[in-house]
């Protein structure tokens, strides 16, 4: 199915702008890693995931109608050239809900994520401007819907459509109506996440062209759907009865197994750095010493590690995180 005929299934043939819509989306980080599609049109995966949501680090959208007929596009208070890459994605986005309908917009994205942290903003981005379309529109979709149209724009995005642990399960349908976010309905105060910077520039391979290139040539890749699957099922049932041991295991597992299948690739594809490396063994050397801490990797250099509240003064102390997020901290968040 082609990306078009999928929104035109879902959404009604004439749209009626409202006087504005804003949304907020956090952002999130896989512990469980979506890496390969069944369907490029729709972003379906060969394996399910699982993330976490990073609570009020993430992004802000509002849409008004442009009175100058124009299109335009604001990142953090700054106008961007609509020919950038990042402002093409957008309108490429709303052009499949406005169709032959002309409606200039006028959209504010504005990021909480610090802009050097080094942390991936499409996914809390696609699922800010769904939301933010959904209401400008007036359409009031299920968030269920919404999660599959978020999907279009960056497939981690549909996980963005909820705070807390939200699974995505592969699915087996064709229209990918059975694979979007799935939140579980577990909260865990103690759960942390923090980021490791090692190199905030932009990464050279996006992880679409990363994701394509490791699934046509990395030999190690036919291997990789079936143990991704294995860790998923692991991981939601550490969650569920709290076993943070094989919860952290796994997901560092889970992340080293897919960069071998990238590192597999032909040519290669490297995202880690030789800090990335050394501080995995520092997280090793902490482990060794009695301190359960555990790292995630996504296709970038960047660390994020994964440990409990009682341990943050020793990690902290050790490994200088750069921002500590609590990702059940606010009790006003609906996890499901
Ligand atoms: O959603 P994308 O196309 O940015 O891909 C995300 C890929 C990883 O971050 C490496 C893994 C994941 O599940 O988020």
């Amino acid at each position: 199915m082609h990306r078009q005929d999928f929104f035109n299934r879902l959404l009604p043939s004439k749209l009626t702008p409202d006087q504005s819509g804003q949304a907020y989306a956090p952002s999130n980080i896989a512990l469980s890693k979506y890496w390969g599609k069944r369907n490029h049109e729709l972003n379906l995966p060969t394996n399910g995931s699982l993330s976490i949501s990073l609570a009020h680090l993430g992004t802000h959208t509002q849409l008004t109608l442009s009175d100058d007929h124009q299109d335009h596009i604001i990142l953090n208070n700054i106008e961007q050239a609509i020919t950038t890459p990042f402002a093409q994605k957008i309108i490429t986005f709303c052009n499949y809900f406005r169709r032959q309908q002309h409606i200039p917009l006028t959209i504010h994205t504005t990021n909480t994520i610090p802009t050097a942290a080094g942390l991936a903003s499409s996914a809390s981005g696609f699922a800010a401007l769904t939301l933010a379309l959904d209401q400008f529109f007036a359409l009031s979709l299920p968030k269920t819907t919404l999660s599959a149209i978020a999907r279009i724009g960056s497939g981690s995005a549909c996980r963005s459509l909820w705070h807390g642990f939200v699974q995505w399960p592969k699915g087996h349908l064709a229209d990918g109506s059975d694979s979007i976010g799935k939140p579980l309905d577990v909260a865990w105060s103690a759960f942390r996440i923090a980021l490791l910077e090692v190199d905030t520039n932009v990464k050279k391979i996006s992880s679409r062209d990363g994701m394509t290139h490791t699934a046509d040539t990395s030999p190690l890749f036919s291997l990789w759907p079936a143990q991704a699957e294995k860790d998923l099922q692991t991981i939601c049932q550490a969650i569920t009865c709290q076993d943070f041991s094989v919860l952290g295991q796994t997901t560092e597992n889970n992340a080293l197994t897919m960069h071998a299948t990238m590192l597999a690739a032909r040519p290669s594809l490297i995202y880690i750095q030789p800090q990335t490396l050394s501080l995995l063994h520092n997280i090793q050397r902490l482990r060794n010493d009695g301190v359960e801490v555990y790292a995630t990797i996504d296709a970038g250099p960047n660390i994020k590690v994964i440990f409990l509240q009682s341990q943050q003064d020793d990690i902290k102390a050790a490994l200088s995180p750069s921002i500590v997020i609590e990702p059940f901290a606010h009790h006003k968040y609906n996890y499901t």
